[in-house]
């Protein structure tokens, strides 16, 4: 198995709020926006040192699963962490072996074309767990 990070999620009530005050008090220059309509959200990356990277997730609803989040942490916080690996079939049966609840079908693509699935925070120290394959 391999695990790298591929970026930190973070829900945020307006991207272009979050990020003026990245770019004001640290320097982050964020790109461009986006939207992924299937998830609800819109968002953006902010690049960093090494490769690591900052999603910052917009809801483009209150009653997306990122509104319900926002609802519950009024002014954002870390949402997910997304984890890259170079055979997501290959990690999910691993997983299914291990009964870690998979969210939804496992079948889920990015903005980029990438698949993706999410791990339920119970299987993953509290934390909600992207994995995202990397070619
Ligand atoms: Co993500």
């Amino acid at each position: 198995m391999d695990w790298g990070i591929s970026h930190i999620a973070i829900a945020v009530p307006s991207i272009e709020r979050a990020a003026a005050a990245l770019r004001r008090t640290y320097g982050m220059e964020t790109g461009t926006p986006c939207e992924n309509t299937a998830q609800g959200v819109r968002m953006a990356y902010v690049d960093l040192a090494g490769g690591g990277r900052l999603e910052l997730i917009e809801p483009l609803s209150a009653d997306s699963g990122v509104g319900r989040f926002l609802a519950r942490n009024p002014g954002g916080g870390v949402h997910h962490i997304s984890f890259a690996t170079s055979d997501i079939d290959a990690s999910l049966q691993r997983l299914a072996r291990h009964e870690v609840k998979v969210l939804g079908d496992g079948q889920g693509r990015n903005v980029h074309g990438d698949r993706i699935a999410f791990i339920h925070p119970r299987d993953f120290l509290g934390v909600l767990i992207e994995l995202e394959e990397t070619t």
